[in-house]
């Protein structure tokens, strides 16, 4: 009956305690002493599954790409402080490994200042990505994928420094809102003796359940992630480098563009132009040439007036790959600021985007979409980012011990 709410504090009770030994050092001479407070205080209020549920951190692979995108994100880069060599890479990341081990297991950090808010993992994952100046403060430019490297410059861009670049990455996603939070102060604090934050970029999706086994929406209202490698052969052919050194096998790529979406514009646009804009309906999320979701789109179909019922400007026309290993893995989130003054938006998405190879994978699909893609007109990139996602670790060890060790 692990639903009970008195299993439930007794198995909370075991987690704490070992995360408590773990934290405290209370163990005196081999005899545990007192529980730490915030142990004491753990109450038999009743938790919902979605707050306990709990992600594996250990693994070859990395949580947090393949793993069923959870509500809410923060993307945080940081930039090396000077020194910050490939020694102190290895402390910096020994530090961030453990806490990142903890906290997705639902336990505190060790010296966890805030304790309590680390006992609902919602899910939590934390991911680790390495920009092109992580090589470089490692020594290491021959380890460094080659598709890694700042993106060309494609002629929509309004890059914005702000939003940009950055030698390391965290990519921290969970069901909550605080958990997210509070994880972020920990891997930020921790990280503080050797990097600054470069930027901090933070979104979500649809509240866990709300819409279970749905695709997203993104703040456009359109079905967003429909065509994404399925989960199983497709996503693994798409996203995981299945061979070379062992710093690279098992590993990924990441792209992070923020690409600002002006809802103001939009707005103005009747339903059928929106639709064509995309080449999918926007209640079902079916192409215009299917009725459901994930019918395959018919490029070659024409209408009565003999033009292509899917338009060769529309989103899904120009993006669209078949050959699994050229396809990449769509992970979004929404983000949405303040409105100014005078009540206009500041909303868009934080792309994310996983695959084996940037060059060859992502950045056809860009170049194409750079040259001729309706939704252009209502999407400007602000921020760019590239990182490398090194392999996982197993327990006892750490991310990146195969490249810094
Ligand atoms: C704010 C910017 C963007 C919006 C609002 C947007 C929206 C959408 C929507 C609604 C779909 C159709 C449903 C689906 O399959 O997910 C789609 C498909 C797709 N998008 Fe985007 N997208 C954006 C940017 C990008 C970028 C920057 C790329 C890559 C460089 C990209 C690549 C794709 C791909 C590969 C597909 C699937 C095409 C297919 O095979 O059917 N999108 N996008």
């Amino acid at each position: 009956m692990s639903d009970s709410p008195t299993a439930r504090r007794v198995s909370r009770r075991g987690l704490l305690t070992g995360g408590a030994l773990a934290a405290g050092g209370a163990l005196a001479g081999g005899v545990a002493v007192a529980d730490p407070p915030w142990v004491r205080t753990a109450s038999p209020v009743p938790v919902a599954e979605v707050g306990t549920a709990v992600e594996p951190f250990h693994g070859p692979r990395q949580a947090g790409v393949a793993t069923e995108p959870q509500a809410h994100a923060a993307f945080v880069a940081f930039t090396l402080r000077p020194g910050t060599d490939r020694a102190a890479l290895g402390r910096m990341l020994r530090l961030l490994s453990d806490d990142a081990a903890r906290l997705t297991q639902g336990r505190p950090a060790l010296a966890d200042t805030e304790p309590e808010l680390g006992l609902l993992p919602a899910r939590l994952t934390v991911t680790f990505g390495f920009g092109p100046g992580f090589y470089t403060a490692a020594g290491l430019h021959a380890q460094r994928p080659p598709s890694v490297v700042d993106l060309p410059a494609f002629r929509i861009d309004r890059l914005q420094r702000r939003w940009s670049g950055g030698d390391l990455l965290l990519q921290i996603c969970a069901d909550d809102p605080l958990t997210v939070a509070h994880t972020q102060r920990v891997l930020v604090k921790d990280s503080r003796p050797f990097a600054t934050v470069a930027w901090v970029q933070q979104g979500f999706r649809r509240a866990a359940g709300a819409e279970p086994g749905r695709t997203q929406r993104n703040l456009f209202g359109q079905i967003d992630g429909t065509a994404n490698p399925r989960p199983g052969a497709a996503l693994d052919a798409a996203v995981w480098v299945p061979d070379g050194p062992v710093w690279l096998r098992d590993g990924t790529t990441l792209v992070v563009r923020r690409i600002s979406m002006n809802l103001e514009t939009w707005d103005l646009l009747g339903r059928t132009d929106r639709e064509l804009a995309v080449g999918r309906r926007l209640d079902t999320g079916a192409p215009l040439t299917g009725e459901d979701e994930h019918d395959e789109p018919d490029f070659a179909a024409t209408g009565p007036d003999g033009l292509a019922v899917m338009p060769d400007f529309s989103h899904v026309t120009r993006s669209h790959v078949s050959d699994d290993r050229l396809k990449i893995l769509r992970r979004p989130y929404n983000y949405d600021g303040a409105p100014n003054p005078d009540g206009h938006a500041d909303s868009g998405l934080i792309f994310a985007s996983y695959q084996a190879d940037i060059t060859r994978q992502f950045l056809p699909i860009q170049q194409r979409l750079a040259e001729r893609d309706l939704l252009n007109e209502w999407t400007t990139p602000i921020g760019s980012a590239v990182f490398a996602i090194p392999p996982g670790c197993a327990e006892g060890g750490w991310i990146g011990q195969q490249l810094l060790d």
